[in-house]
């Protein structure tokens, strides 16, 4: 983590008011004074403000419902942020980990730990993401072979070089399908069932992981150790 970011995360300076800190020699990092805000730090390094050590605090994790018509930002677009009614301090230091489109619902997982989101959205960490899909119009009961077929062997998207990672698809009725894929591009799910000459008309996040969506539109929950450790290889204690 840089330097700035752990003393903010440390105290209650502001960004700019740390980097004022460092750069007037207040700041020490295992007993150096360190004069550069980009300076790298980790945990096990002592970092010192006017001689007193430094801990950060420790990382948030939550869940929440997103509801229709608000947007992953933190700041209001033509959608009102989903941030906006998290009453919880220093929202403004959270980011969400695997944005949905303004008019799809469902989980999402809100931190400050960057490292961990990574984890969620990189691709080959193959972290599975569970979609309800609601269509325009029926598939036939004779196509869904091919289509399962197609989402388990990858889809060709507009614009994108490489077939879409191997997908789950599974059919609830003609016009409702559960489809797992591991991957984040943007509008992806929408995009896949273009591609296949469909369109999405509902889309729900149910599940992420081993974590499924228990709590109503609105509303948002700390995730628990087991979960947060669930995706990571080096749990947390
Ligand atoms: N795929 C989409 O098309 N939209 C989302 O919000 C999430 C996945």
């Amino acid at each position: 983590m840089r330097l700035d970011k752990f003393i903010c995360k440390s105290t209650t300076l502001t960004k700019s008011q740390a980097i004022a800190c460092i750069h007037t020699g207040k700041v020490t990092v295992n007993q150096l004074v360190v004069t550069k805000e980009a300076t790298q730090v980790h945990e096990n390094n002592q970092v010192c403000l006017n001689g007193d050590t430094l801990t950060p605090r420790p990382f948030r994790y939550l869940l929440l419902h997103k509801s229709k018509n608000t947007i992953c930002s933190n700041v209001d677009e033509t959608y009102p942020s989903i941030f906006k009614n998290l009453d919880i301090p220093r929202s403004n230091e959270l980011h969400v980990a695997g944005r949905l489109d303004a008019d799809t619902t469902g989980l999402v997982f809100i931190t400050d730990d960057g490292r961990w989101s990574f984890d969620i959205i990189r691709p080959t960490q193959k972290c599975e993401k569970v979609y309800r899909v609601t269509l325009s119009r029926p598939i036939n009961l004779d196509c869904y072979e091919s289509l399962i077929a197609q989402f388990a062997v990858g889809i060709q998207l507009q614009n994108e070089v490489d077939l879409t990672r191997p997908a789950k698809l599974e059919m609830i009725n003609q016009t409702d399908a559960l489809l797992t894929i591991v991957e984040g591009k943007y509008h992806q799910v929408k995009r896949m069932f273009a591609a296949m000459g469909h369109r999405v008309v509902g889309l729900h996040r149910e599940k992420i992981g081993k974590v499924s969506l228990d709590v109503e539109v609105g509303q948002w929950r700390y995730l628990t150790l087991d979960e947060i450790n669930s995706f990571i290889n080096k749990p947390k204690h």
